[in-house]
């Protein structure tokens, strides 16, 4: 028996909402529970819709009626996947269905108030377009309005996908090791990513991309999505039994965690997700194009500095005649913001103590920081300094006068794994928190310190308040924290550091700068590494160093191109102990550094690409504004064949001509080539279409190396 929805009889406009943005549409049925129906390419909002599109049929043996992949998938509505909230208030109300009470919407936003008065619960949805990027951003509230505590479960963001998009990219990593990319089939099973890491994690980033079998980087439809948090999740791409698929996001929170007294609300965090007719690229370059327009709170009119960090350099053996001459030799390279890592603070010999005690080491520094900031700004540069300011090590004064200060369980006897020998302060604690607040405020006021590195090394483990999961507020005091803080230093600019890239999501980018992307300055290691982060980050924010030939945390060795041009594609730093260093290497930072400066403008501007190649070991990858584009080969290891194809540049105008040249390949190739293509030789012009069409014929590259070229338009 096939039913017919009664909202049939009301016009589409009553039953739908069609939001739009410069290239999409979003079309949402508001009955008989709010679910968006279509996401995808725009089309025109001047014919009325036919509502005759999206009758489902109903099919035997199932429920009588066609259920809606809701906003809010409701249990009790007969939708049998995963809810979109769970709760109860001692053990009742826990299958609420609500009722659409109000809307309210422009060309590309709406508010939608759910509301169920039996359960005295009610939600709110928020659901915009950005109108230039197409990003679409979504967060709901819960607020309790019954007379008794609601405890939440979970509370999740739902998203419906076409049944088209059967493959998943989704993001595993490691220390070093992050932004893994691994694509699978999503085809009658689900994918679920738990982070319980109390950070972002290197593990499980907040990430996840649907796409149809055959899109790939230049073409088809893409779907983009990432959870802006930086504590615990869950995300999950899920098939239905009827083909219907949908992604869902939530802070993943612990046996009550959030118990909301009456009147009260719980958000959750943002989910920002992009559809892309155009491939991985297209929604790359929305993404980048979001985050500057609407989360960065760079000038864009401000160059970023290329970056000095002395931490692989010196590690803790901080002596400031050593630094002050590191300052000395990093200036001539043309460094612009030198930063003191840790190693700074009293009795912080090591990484087993002393975290807690943000006062200088007068040891280390009888004259306190301020001789080496003076000269380190006397020589043109800025000066940065190291923090973590969450963590405590039991072998301080902070935790020898405070141990009540510590986040965990420890009053009801428990004892929890110390981190790096560490352990998390209970930002929930006023006293620690505005210790921590009046400590960093005070170095900031005390010196001259333009840029913060704020770490944090540990994950939370037993994160107990007052004996109460804290996870969920932890993350939300630390936001406060550095807002509390920007508000009374708003020219300081701040990294955002977790062990490298274990806290790199939007939310903290909404109040820092940089990520300081991994700890890994390997080059080849960061070309995946980098590739993954990019797909959500744009460069500029994308901390990359040039570290030591030898790499400290793989012992790879690298020549200098392939580390220059690595680091190239970010905000660039180096880190290492430049004194010693041989002439020639010198010379080479230098050089790296000096083109970084020279294309910076289009590096922290442009747009990004990838492109296809048949090697699967070889990486191509560019950026590009209406006259240059800067294009890498990185060749990634051993070529899978005796020849190394074509470079065919679809990104370029066809009508168009193009000065080629190579700006950096290897100092050397190795024998394996007996003649390079002639094109490599001196700069050529050449027409788009051929370079589209043809392409170039590119050399055997040796594994590990990498080649830097630019397109100018003639
Ligand atoms: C971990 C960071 O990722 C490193 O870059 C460095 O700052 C160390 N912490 C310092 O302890």
């Amino acid at each position: 028996m096939v039913t017919t929805p009664t909202s049939l009889n009301k016009t589409p406009a009553e039953r739908f909402l069609h939001l739009q943005s410069a290239n999409n549409s979003l079309i949402v049925q508001l009955e008989p529970a709010p679910a968006i129906v279509y996401w995808g390419n725009k089309f025109s909002r001047e014919q009325p819709l036919s509502a005759a599109l999206f009758d489902a049929p109903v099919g035997q043996a199932r429920l009588d009626s066609h259920i809606p992949l809701a906003l809010c998938p409701e249990q009790g509505r007969g939708d049998f996947g995963s809810p979109g909230i769970e709760g109860h208030r001692n053990g009742k109300d826990w299958a609420p269905v609500f009722e659409l009470i109000s809307v309210t919407e422009s060309l590309s936003s709406a508010r939608l108030t759910i509301s169920d008065p039996r359960a005295s619960l009610e939600i709110m949805i928020e659901l915009a377009l950005d109108e230039d990027s197409d990003v679409l951003t979504l967060k709901q509230r819960l607020i309790n309005t019954g007379s008794a505590d609601y405890t939440v479960n979970r509370f999740a963001l739902t998203l419906p996908l076409a049944e088209t998009f059967s493959d998943i990219i989704s993001f595993h990593g490691r220390w070093s090791h992050e932004f893994q990319m691994q694509r699978t089939p999503l085809e009658h099973s689900g994918f679920i990513q738990e982070n319980r890491r109390g950070r972002t994690s290197h593990e499980s980033f907040p990430g996840m991309i649907a796409l149809h079998p055959n899109s790939n980087d230049l073409s088809g439809d893409v779907i983009g999505m990432h959870f802006g948090w930086s504590g615990n999740h869950r995300l999950q791409a899920q098939v239905k039994s009827d083909g219907r698929r949908y992604i869902q996001a939530e802070a993943l929170l612990a046996a009550g965690e959030v118990i909301l007294p009456p009147g009260e609300a719980f958000d959750t965090p943002t989910l920002y997700a992009v559809f892309s007719a155009n491939g991985l690229n297209g929604m790359m370059q929305k993404f980048h194009q979001y985050v500057r327009s609407s989360l960065l709170q760079f000038p864009p009119s401000s160059a970023r500095p290329v970056h000095f960090n002395t931490w692989e350099g010196i590690y803790f053996d901080h002596q400031p005649r050593r630094i002050m001459a590191m300052a000395d030799a990093v200036a001539r390279l043309g460094v612009e913001r030198f930063i003191l890592d840790d190693g700074w603070f009293i009795n912080r010999d090591n990484d087993t103590r002393a975290l807690g005690d943000w006062q200088v080491d007068k040891r280390k520094y009888p004259d306190g920081l301020t001789p080496m900031i003076d000269h380190i700004n006397q020589l043109g540069m800025e000066f940065g300094l190291w923090v973590e300011p969450e963590m405590v090590s039991k072998d301080s004064e902070l935790f020898r006068n405070h141990p009540d200060w510590m986040l965990g369980l420890d009053t009801l006897g428990y004892t929890q794994p110390s981190g790096r020998y560490q352990f998390v302060l209970d930002l929930q604690n006023q006293d620690a928190y505005h210790y921590l607040l009046s400590s960093l405020d005070t170095l900031l006021t005390e010196h001259n310190i333009a840029y913060l590195k704020w770490d944090m090394n540990r994950e939370l483990v037993q994160a107990g308040h007052d004996s109460r999961p804290a996870y969920h507020l932890q993350t939300l005091a630390l936001y406060q924290l550095i807002d509390d803080l920007r508000a009374r230093h708003p020219y300081v600019e701040i990294e955002s550091c977790a062990s490298g890239g274990g806290r790199i999501d939007y939310e903290v980018l909404k109040r820092t700068h940089r990520f300081w992307t991994s700890d890994c300055n390997d080059a080849l290691e960061r070309q995946r590494i980098q590739q993954g982060m990019q797909l959500f980050f744009p460069p500029e924010v994308m901390g990359s160093h040039i570290g030591p030939r030898q790499s400290h945390t793989t012992r790879r060795c690298h020549d200098m191109s392939l580390r220059g041009i690595t680091a190239l594609f970010g905000h660039m730093g180096a880190e290492l102990d430049p004194i010693g260093l041989e002439d020639n290497e010198l010379r080479a930072f230098a050089r790296y550094i000096g083109l970084h400066k020279q294309y910076r403008p289009l590096l922290h501007h442009g747009k990004c690409f990838n492109l296809p190649s048949h090697d699967p070991n070889t990486r191509i990858y560019g950026v590009m504004d209406d006259s240059v584009t800067l294009l890498a080969v990185a060749q990634l290891a051993m070529p899978q064949y005796a020849l190394s194809g074509q470079l065919r540049l679809p990104v370029l105008c066809a009508n168009k001509r193009y000065r080629v040249e190579v700006l950096d390949s290897p100092a050397a190739f190795s024998h394996t080539m007996k003649h390079k293509p002639v094109w490599m030789d001196k700069p050529l012009t050449i027409q788009g279409d051929q370079l589209i069409q043809i392409g170039l014929s590119l050399p055997l590259m040796d594994p590990e190396s990498a080649m830097l070229l630019s397109f100018t338009l003639v």
